[in-house]
């Protein structure tokens, strides 16, 4: 089984990507809805509030977690490796801003002025600009949009309200000559259509499309693990709130009609 996280809804933008891609295996979902957002809170409560839900896919029949969640993988997944190298010293957890970094170094002129847009902790992190640097891009501005995690929460993300956020966050950056721009945030895809209507110049790249990449060249590495990975169960979906509110995103952003469970993680 494969479990995939995210603080709320973005990870159900990687989720269904896999789903797709990979229909041979059994996936799982966790969503943190009653804490999310994470973005603005502090290291320490991120790298938390991850070690739970990661302990808690592990403890529900997860062999891989992926993190769908920039902010998670940014901020928690270094503080965490000691500690999972030693609880789980036989599972995977895999990030997804190395990913998206290595799609950008395959896909964007080194030469060419990115931004990469997230929550203050993701941004903070810095794990975007390091694994950048690594690829070789050093024309890289990062700039922190915290309120459209919580916009995309609300589930209002198309219309007046939500173009004028994407406006106000996006525009700032538009004037500074970037022709890429990278959602640092799950989140940020359901606000696409939004940010295609009002930039429609602009290249976006983010998790839901790199990442599966990725993953396809991970499992192929990663055989003997894949073998026990087999099973092609229904996808499960839980969240930590209300399961009506989480079926209905699903229903009308994704299409699926799914029963969730609620969980708790601490
Ligand atoms: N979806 C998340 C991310 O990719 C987190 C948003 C939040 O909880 O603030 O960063």
């Amino acid at each position: 089984m494969i479990g995939v996280f995210d603080s709320g809804y973005g990870g159900l933008s990687v989720f269904k990507e896999l789903l797709l891609l990979f229909p041979e295996y059994s996936f799982m979902y966790l969503g943190d809805n009653a804490r999310a957002p994470y973005g603005s809170r502090s290291p320490e409560i991120v790298t938390e509030y991850t070690r739970e839900s990661i302990e808690w896919l592990f403890g529900n029949g997860a062999e891989i977690v992926i993190l769908a969640c920039n902010t998670a993988s940014g901020e928690a997944l270094s503080n965490l490796s000691r500690f999972l190298k030693e609880k789980f010293p036989k599972k995977v957890v895999l990030g997804v801003i190395e990913p998206v970094a290595r799609f950008v170094s395959e896909n964007v002129p080194r030469e060419e002025k990115i931004a990469v847009i997230g929550t203050i902790s993701t941004i903070r992190s810095g794990k975007y600009r390091e694994a950048l640097q690594k690829y070789g891009f050093t024309n890289v501005i990062e700039r922190p949009t915290p309120l459209l995690a919580p916009l995309v929460e609300t589930g209002d993300v198309t219309g007046p309200m939500a173009e004028h956020m994407v406006a106000g966050a996006l525009s700032p950056l538009t004037r500074e000559g970037i022709s890429t721009v990278i959602l640092g945030c799950t989140h940020y895809y359901f606000l696409r259509n939004t940010i295609e209507k009002l930039y429609p110049h602009l290249k976006l790249i983010d998790a839901p499309e790199a990442f599966p990449i990725f993953f396809r060249e991970f499992l192929v590495k990663q055989l003997d693990r894949t073998v026990r990975l087999k099973k092609g169960d229904a996808p499960r979906f839980y969240t930590t709130d209300e399961e009506d509110a989480f079926a209905r995103f699903v229903e009308r952003t994704l299409g699926l009609s799914i029963a969730p469970k609620r969980v708790k993680l601490s």
